[in-house]
């Protein structure tokens, strides 16, 4: 039998249709396997896919297997996700390396055709850089893994303004040409680049639940921003602890995801009824990150 579909607050409520149409406060969270909770949906209405799968690397949440195996099942889901994208929808995997007896075998190199053969096309591979994780003695510390961003075509939902950053000299003008004295940048701000550093969810973060590996929230928050507009439906197929919903709801997005693991679905949904009282910790976009040179490392 399959486990029931519920809505946070409303256990008994039925699946709302995807889309605009879908109730924006009530995000489903479904504890199942991702392929049969997509089997039944209606093709191309999510307007972003964002996820980050498990990596094979033998954390709780899954069976250690081979590469090949791995690739495999990867292929299944994300022709679904294909599928339930809308056309001017965009995918986000994030991913880092599959570690094979210490060699390293990068994961979105190995995914890249996979969704290239599925017609997609990659806009960005965004590094995500992070300043903890492993020490390593033989090989030098990983502090990255990537976001590879995918669209299906060349019309793609972009917004760009809702996620600039101060630019480094704001009044900085031009002192020749046409344009003299006219300012030089964007007084909006900064493209952030395709380079994002972010805190990792480590035991101090405010975010940390005990799930592993989650999302931070700031980092699916502009992803949300740049790639949906209001009322956008954003889909995670291996949800976890419900990071992205969290970033679609905060931005008035409709938000769908699943998870095999009955514990962290449940603290999906405490997040959610956080979210809503107001008391949930997430740390605040473009927050700088802690650094020990400065005053109170710079916050
Ligand atoms: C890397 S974690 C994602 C964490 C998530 N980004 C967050 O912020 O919490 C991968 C998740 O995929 C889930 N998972 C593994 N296989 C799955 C499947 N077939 N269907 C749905 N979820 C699955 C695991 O339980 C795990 O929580």
């Amino acid at each position: 039998m399959q486990a029931p579909l519920f809505a946070v607050e409303e256990p008994q409520a039925p699946r709302p249709s995807v889309g605009v149409s879908a109730p924006l406060g009530t995000p489903v969270l479904a504890c199942q396997d991702n392929l049969a909770f997509m089997e039944g949906l209606p093709d191309g209405q999510f307007k972003l896919i964002v996820t980050s799968p498990p990596y094979n690397i033998g954390k709780d949440y899954e069976a250690k297997t081979s590469l090949t195996a791995w690739l495999e099942g990867q292929k299944r889901v994300i022709a679904e996700c294909v599928r339930l994208l809308h056309p001017q929808g965009s995918i986000c995997w994030q991913v880092g390396n599959y570690v094979r007896k210490r060699e390293i075998i990068p994961l979105d190199v190995v995914l890249h055709p996979v969704f290239a053969e599925l017609g997609l096309k990659l806009r960005n591979r965004i590094i995500w850089h992070f300043g903890h994780g492993l020490h390593c003695a033989k090989r030098l510390s990983g502090r990255y893994e990537t976001i590879n961003w995918w669209t299906l075509g060349d019309d793609y939902t972009w917004n760009l303004d809702a996620i600039r950053v101060p630019s480094k000299y704001p009044g900085k003008r031009h002192f020749k040409g046409p344009n003299i004295g006219k300012l030089s940048g964007n007084p909006k701000g900064k493209n952030p680049s395709d380079v994002w550093t972010f805190p990792n969810v480590k035991n101090n973060h405010p975010e940390k639940t005990a799930h592993p590996c989650q999302f931070p929230v700031e980092l699916v928050e502009r992803l949300v921003l740049a790639m949906t507009e209001e009322g956008d439906a954003v889909f995670d197929p291996y949800m976890g602890v419900g990071s992205s919903i969290i970033a679609a709801l905060k931005h008035g997005r409709a938000a769908w995801g699943c998870d095999l693991m009955p514990e962290y679905v449940e603290t999906a949904r405490d997040r959610v009824r956080q979210l809503r009282a107001g008391t949930l910790r997430t740390r605040p976009m473009n927050k700088p990150v802690y650094d020990p040179s400065l005053p109170n490392g710079g916050h």
